[in-house]
């Protein structure tokens, strides 16, 4: 068979029961695609996995089923958030003790993988708790949606139309806003944006909102939606309508400060400098600024998730948020002034403590009901705090000790487990290295050793 799609020619030969596409020269066996799989049994998915896949479909199989839940509640819990699901995929639930924000005290759930991050989290919330807390404030709350549509006419009659259909607009909504009005919340302003500068006939409906407890996404996109069907006419063509992870404007500030004196036993002041000098690097170089923002993101990235929140809209919105000036930069800032140490962090966070998952996953709920059952603005403050102290846990040991000390230490077992120890022998080498420096090779010649 023969056909062109666009301007690739293809032809389609059979083959031993398998479809081959010629495309110019490039030759494709379609011999691990299937149709109709998302019809099949959780069953039959996993059988057709496990057989097209590995080379020991039983063993595939078997971790699998390892992570499956017996409990068959939580199962359907769970294969209702996704499509597809053949397991799951579990992370570890663990808890930073003592933090104090605002002069209250939390325990903050996190969900992470890595080693080390909820150890510092705990020691930087016990080092602050001492020294006054973490002090965090709301700067602002505005979300945003836009409406992007092409024009071809003159911008003087869009004006005029937009002005004359903006009451409107906002009308079309009232039946999606009702709940939302009532517990003050709605549409704030809709605006036009001229972007003709920068791609021809390009304009937006540029809309803000305030959506109270919820995140607000299925809630803008339904007005956006409903706005730009009334919006349209022959000669607006909506290309898309769609909330922006973009929101400068969902604004958090967390703080902690004390006298300089306060901040080291030994070389306290020496300790200030070296630590403000490493946030100025990560403000002038991006390479720094990286990493210095992934450490940050440990800590906010672990609770938007322990509370069922969009990890992947936090990131990318901070990380605009980080290039807003035109060039990456840290996203925490440091003054060392009159004897005072200062540390802070600003950082959109477009949080729900209501709808999404937070109703849905069991463990989203308990984490919520851990942090006192926070408003959303007060989950906004939580979550930069946690970033707040991972990057100073991390500049405090990348600034004294090196990373490596810390994170080894606690990858330790991570190691250890690796090498299918006993549990007399994990006892052994953990005492080993109570005070010994920690690394891959060195566990192992130690464990090498132990067992001669
Ligand atoms: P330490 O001083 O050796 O800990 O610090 P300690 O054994 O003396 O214990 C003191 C406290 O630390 C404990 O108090 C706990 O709060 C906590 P206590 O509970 O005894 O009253 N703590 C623990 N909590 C739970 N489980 C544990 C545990 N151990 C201590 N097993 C520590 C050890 C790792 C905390 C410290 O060295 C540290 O903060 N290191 C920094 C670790 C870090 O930042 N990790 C992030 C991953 S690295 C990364 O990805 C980011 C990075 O690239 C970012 C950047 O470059 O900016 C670094």
């Amino acid at each position: 068979m023969h056909f062109l799609n666009g301007l690739i020619e293809y032809y389609i030969f059979l083959h031993e029961n398998s479809i081959i596409f010629v495309e110019n020269y490039l030759v494709i066996r379609m011999e691990k695609t299937i149709t109709g799989f998302s019809k099949f049994s959780k069953e039959e998915k996993i059988d057709w996995v496990v057989s097209t896949f590995f080379d020991d479909a039983d063993s595939a199989r078997k971790t699998l089923g390892q992570y499956l839940n017996s409990n068959q509640i939580i199962q359907d819990v769970h294969d209702d958030f996704i499509e597809n699901t053949i397991s799951n995929f579990y992370l570890p639930y663990g808890v930073a003790p003592n933090f104090v924000i605002n002069g209250k005290e939390y325990t903050i759930p996190m969900v992470i993988e890595e080693s080390s991050v909820v150890a510092a989290a705990s020691l930087v919330a016990k080092f602050w708790s001492t020294r006054g807390g973490f002090k965090a404030t709301v700067l602002s709350t505005t979300k945003i949606g836009q409406v992007h549509f092409m024009y071809e006419g003159g911008v003087h009659e869009l004006k005029a139309y937009f002005e004359e259909a903006k009451d409107q607009l906002i009308e079309v909504t009232d039946a999606i806003t009702k709940n939302m009005r009532k517990r003050g919340g709605g549409i704030l302003d809709i605006e036009l944006r001229d972007k003709t500068a920068e791609l021809a006939n390009y304009y937006q409906l540029h809309i803000t909102f305030e959506t109270k407890n919820s995140m607000g996404a299925n809630f803008i996109n339904s007005c956006l939606e409903a706005i730009a069907a009334t919006f349209r006419n022959d000669s607006i063509q909506i290309v898309m309508s769609i909330l922006s992870n973009y929101v400068p404007e969902c604004l958090v500030r967390a703080e902690v400060s004390c006298p300089i004196d306060r901040l080291h036993k030994e070389n306290a002041k020496q300790f200030a400098q070296k630590f403000q000098q490493a946030v100025q690097i990560a403000n002038i170089e991006p390479h720094r600024a990286v990493t210095h923002n992934k450490g940050i993101m440990n800590g906010i990235d672990a609770v938007v998730i322990a509370t069922g929140n969009d990890f992947r809209a936090i990131e990318s919105g901070a990380h605009a948020y980080a290039a807003k000036s035109g060039k990456y930069k840290s996203l925490s800032q440091c003054e060392v002034k009159d004897g005072i140490f200062k540390f802070w962090i600003e950082i959109p966070l477009a949080l729900g403590t209501v709808g999404g998952l937070t109703a849905l996953h069991p463990l989203a709920k308990l984490s919520l009901e851990m942090l006192q059952n926070p408003s959303a603005s007060e989950l906004m403050e939580i979550i930069a705090v946690a970033g707040l102290a991972q990057n100073f846990a991390a500049l405090r040991a990348l600034t004294t000790t090196g990373i490596q000390q810390g994170h080894m230490k606690m990858h330790l077992s991570n190691i250890i487990k690796q090498l299918d120890a006993t549990e007399e022998e994990k006892n052994y080498l953990l005492n080993y290295f109570a005070n010994k420096q920690v690394s891959h090779s060195a566990v192992v010649a130690a464990y090498q050793k132990m067992k001669e």
